[in-house]
């Protein structure tokens, strides 16, 4: 069909969100999404350049589309990649259309010229958009994702972030109450704003604990999240709000990247291993069953083994319940390229290696210790005979029975299959006492 397209997003959360965005666009002027790649007249890749490998992966991808050269398909390049590659994605690598992660707007028009068999089609101009009044649909029957703000200004010497997604700008307040409030007539009850730094949201003289406080006020929400959080900005005012938001859901992502004060303060990141740990303390003595998980970074240039150490040890000491962990990957146009002396990359492999092992003991401990814990979960899904339900804190329970989709009740965890905890619905008369 000549109007169908297929969209397949790479990376974080917010690139998940752009590609409901970018659905909502192409489906409001009539295309219609498919959900297998040979059926599509028009191919998307929302790609991430966050580290070296993500963009690999989408070359591969985009050269296989076009050796494939299959009767006039569209194969378009559209995120990070676009904004980073730029025309060399045409002139390159073939790319029909390229376009940047604030262009989405001009999809219609651009592909149209596409289909109208004029040359490569690109945009790539960064405008401060907020996406406005897009709505994308929800991405399960219960759960949705907001974006409140999108950009950054932190400039963390290694982030490709602020050159390829423009600096932070707030999304209208009543903007983002309103996305929610019509996300909560379909259904939705789990709502998780996001945004680079969420912790950054700024509009109108108002400020993300304020508007954390009005999502909490739209009555059929249950429960609130957010990622992501920069720790600089992560403070007592926040932690109160939090601790004193009934709906707020006690995980939280803080990406920590390293435990070295000097490796912190080479990567531009405002604060110390020891203000990161005192916020961490803080945290868990004002909303005591908050979890932890975060973003870890090796082999940035300059570590040294001690540096690594630093890493290890705060690790052990926070315990975190999940971590996503990274070799340092150099990145054009930031401050870390010309940073010396660089990590050996085999040797920063290894460390990754061994964070990884660590870590993931830890991850298993944390989960070993929910056993015959009573945790209130949402089903949010079904598989076969099961329920697949989670928990505030963001874990996924199996539950070994068909519960209704939404419900909210308690699970006893009575095993770990893997990593993943297997609950069990007190039975309706406990319910009731
Ligand atoms: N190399 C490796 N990891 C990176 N990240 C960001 N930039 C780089 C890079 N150049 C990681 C950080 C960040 C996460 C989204 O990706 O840990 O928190
Ligand atoms: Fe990148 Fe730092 Fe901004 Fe995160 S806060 S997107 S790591 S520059």
């Amino acid at each position: 069909m000549r109007r169908s397209f297929y969209i397949k997003a790479y990376g974080c959360q917010m690139n998940l969100y752009d590609a409901g965005v970018v659905k909502e666009i192409l489906e409001n002027d009539g295309y219609v999404l498919v959900d297998q790649e040979n059926e599509a007249k028009v191919v998307l890749l929302l790609t991430c350049s966050v580290r070296n490998h993500a963009e690999s992966r989408a070359l591969g991808r985009l050269a296989s589309l076009k050796r494939k050269g299959n009767g006039g398909r569209i194969v378009g390049i559209l995120g990070c990649m676009a904004q980073n590659f730029k025309e060399t994605l045409i002139n390159q690598y073939g790319a029909d259309l390229v376009v940047g992660p604030d262009g989405y707007r001009r999809l219609p028009e651009l592909l149209n010229n596409c289909l109208n068999n004029q040359p490569p089609q690109i945009c790539v101009q960064l405008n401060e958009e907020c996406y406005e009044g897009i709505r994308p649909k929800p991405n399960g029957k219960v759960t949705g994702f907001v974006s409140i703000m999108r950009g950054c200004n932190n400039f963390c010497s290694y982030c490709i972030v602020p050159y390829v997604r423009g600096g932070e700008r707030s999304k209208n307040f009543d903007d983002i109450i309103k996305e929610i409030e019509i996300l909560s007539r379909d259904g939705i009850k789990d709502i998780t704003l996001v945004g680079q730094n969420v912790l950054a949201y700024q509009k109108n003289g108002l400020d993300f604990c304020e508007l954390i406080k009005l999502v909490q006020r739209i009555p059929d929400i249950e429960r609130i999240r957010f990622i992501t959080a920069h720790p600089k900005d992560f403070n007592q005012r926040v932690i109160d709000t939090l601790a004193n938001l009934k709906k707020f859901c006690q995980g939280i992502h803080l990406p920590l990247q390293s435990g070295s004060n000097q490796v912190l303060e080479m990567m531009n990141r405002r604060y110390s291993r020891e203000e990161y740990l005192q916020k961490i303390e803080l945290t868990r003595k004002l909303i005591p069953d908050v979890v932890f998980t975060t973003d870890i970074m090796v082999g940035f240039p300059t570590e040294t083994e001690e540096d690594f150490a630093a890493t290890l040890d705060m690790v052990q000491r926070i315990r975190f319940d999940f971590a996503y962990m990274f070799q340092y990957s150099p990145r054009p146009q930031t401050k870390a390229i010309n940073i010396k002396p660089v990590v050996d990359p085999k040797i920063a492999h290894k460390r990754l290696e061994h964070l990884i092992e660590f870590q993931n003991q830890i991850t298993k401990e944390n989960n070993q210790a929910l056993i015959n814990k009573e945790l209130e979960v949402m089903i949010e899904a079904h598989n076969g005979k099961q329920s697949i339900a989670r928990t505030r804190t963001n874990k996924i329970v199996i539950i070994d029975k068909i519960k209704p989709i939404g419900e909210i009740t308690i699970a006893k965890v009575i095993d770990i299959r893997g990593w993943t905890p297997i609950g069990e619905i007190k039975n309706e008369e406990q319910e009731i006492k």
